[in-house]
């Protein structure tokens, strides 16, 4: 592969499965050296097992636990980043989760859990992101912008989502919270984007697409007919942390097979 991220330093939080495991993969195998982050002790083994992965395929980077909603653990493990190796170029704000339930059942104690991994937390990376950028300056050698942010979103940062009203406000405060950093930030070279995945195969959402029926079920709800893999939000990471997309700020670019086209009305309305 082109090696577009060559000599660049990338965090990935959430990066112990799912689609951040495979956008891991994807940022070294395109020269990124790639902070491999997980939540827990409990999940270091799967940690591991990714960067494992890299290194087979020729790639290089470290796992690093921290759990992304406690502020000095964040500021922490980009301390430490910054150590080793020298700065961070790219950030990834992937960790997330779905915490469901009936809106008239849902516990202050679900709310939080959601709001507090998947908007706080990136708001504490991007924060620490931001400050080593400013620190660090431009690195013209490594890639015309001065760093840049990658927020994981969803389409439900646009679509409502009965049953997930935590889950579907977090990503909604992504979208807002991405593109004001993106404001803020663009006079300084500091690219902040989001990517809306729509339905990807990964453990978040097993079951929706584990049985075949369950699957005809959900087809229903993505034009392109098929559900999507981990490659193909790597893929638009990517582009998203390389100089192809230097003049790209501020935006979410959906990778959903066109769910957000809502093809419930191709034959209604
Ligand atoms: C959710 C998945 C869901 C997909 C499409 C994602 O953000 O995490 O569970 O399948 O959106 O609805």
């Amino acid at each position: 592969m082109d090696q577009k991220l060559k000599g660049q330093i990338a965090i990935v939080t959430g990066a112990s499965s799912g689609i951040g495991a495979g956008v891991s993969n994807s940022l070294a195998a395109a020269g990124a050296t790639v902070v491999v982050n997980h939540p827990v002790a409990a999940t270091k083994d799967a940690a591991e097992a990714v960067l494992t992965e890299i290194k087979n395929a020729g790639g290089a980077g470290i796992t690093y636990q921290c759990d992304v909603s406690k502020e000095d653990e964040v500021q922490k493990m980009f301390a430490d980043v910054v150590a080793q190796f020298g700065t961070v170029d790219i950030l990834v704000n992937n960790a997330g989760l779905q915490d469901d339930s009936p809106f008239q059942e849902m516990t202050l104690q679900k709310w939080n859990h959601v709001i507090g991994i998947n908007l706080t937390g990136q708001f504490l990376c991007a924060r620490e992101a931001i400050r080593e950028f400013l620190r660090r300056g431009p690195a013209p050698e490594r890639s015309r912008a001065t760093g840049k942010i990658i927020c994981m979103s969803s389409v439900h940062e646009e679509i409502p989502w009965a049953g997930h009203v935590n889950y579907a406000t977090s990503k909604g405060g992504i979208m807002m919270m991405m593109k004001s950093i993106a404001q803020e930030f663009a006079p300084m070279k500091i690219r902040v984007n989001s990517i809306g995945p729509g339905a990807i195969k990964t453990p978040i959402n097993h079951s929706a697409w584990a049985t075949p029926a369950a699957e005809k079920t959900l087809l229903e709800l993505i034009p392109y007919n098929r559900v999507g893999v981990v490659e193909d939000i790597g893929a638009a990471a990517v582009w998203l942390a390389s100089d192809d997309s230097d003049y790209v700020t501020g935006i979410t670019l959906f990778v959903d097979g066109g769910m957000t086209l809502y093809p419930g009305f191709s034959t209604n309305g």
